[in-house]
């Protein structure tokens, strides 16, 4: 059995960043080396979660208005932590979460424009102190995102959220703010370049997730 600090690691970035195939990925790798994961997500995780998921993410762009998608998000947040996140720490695996809070903060926020304090304040409410150990960030350039946007929606017509319905300065608002988080919280933040081959980026996430687990056997770090 591998010896490993149980984590709290979320993985962030602007839609069409491919975090969700290297997430699958670092899934895989941590399960090889027998170690305990659960891998779950935001919006969603848990049954309740995923049906707030679903109010959330389908239906017209102008459906919510920013103060309920950032209280309809940290409602789903607040039962995946209470039912799933602290639950699975505590019993000492490592919870890999595809987006956490940073989403609210920079689609709600920097996004939408919708105050930054209001979203300090439902944090400090329902997150408090249980934020990631670590957390990735995607980022792919402006140009990029738009590319690869533009093949998901005509791979699969009427596909896109209602997020993604927002349009490219939407996403380029999102972009920055996530690198503004990152400067805020540099002991937990790790930029994470997403550009190049589906197995560069995974070298990059492994190189500085292997470091964070401590991994007590060295050869397989
Ligand atoms: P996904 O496409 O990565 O599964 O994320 C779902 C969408 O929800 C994505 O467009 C980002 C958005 N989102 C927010 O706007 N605020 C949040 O707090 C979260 C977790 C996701």
């Amino acid at each position: 059995m591998t010896a490993y600090k149980p984590l709290f690691i979320s993985v962030e970035g602007v839609d069409g960043s491919g975090k969700s195939t290297q997430i699958r990925m670092l899934n895989e790798k941590l399960l090889s080396l027998g170690i305990s994961v659960v891998l779950t997500r935001e919006p969603g995780g848990v049954a309740v979660a995923e049906e707030i998921r679903n109010l959330l993410l389908k239906g017209d762009s102008d459906k919510f208005d920013a103060k309920s998608e950032a209280m309809l998000f940290y409602t789903a947040r607040n039962e995946h932590l209470r039912q799933l996140i602290l639950p699975s720490l505590e019993e000492g695996k490592i919870v890999l979460s595809d987006r956490f809070a940073d989403s609210t903060m920079a689609f709600q926020h920097y996004g939408r424009g919708f105050d930054r304090n209001f979203i300090d304040l439902l944090h400090q409410q329902t997150v408090g102190d249980n934020n990631p150990d670590l957390t990735l960030i995607f980022m792919i350039s402006a140009d990029e995102a738009h590319n690869r946007a533009l093949a998901r929606m005509s791979a699969v017509a009427g596909a896109e959220d209602r997020m993604e319905k927002e349009g490219v300065e939407f996403q380029k608002r999102i972009a920055k703010g996530f690198k503004e988080i990152a400067q805020q919280n540099p002991e937990r933040c790790v930029i994470i370049n997403a550009e190049g081959s589906v197995e560069e980026v995974a070298e990059r996430v492994w190189s500085v997730v292997s470091k964070r687990l401590e991994l007590k056997d060295s050869s397989i770090a």
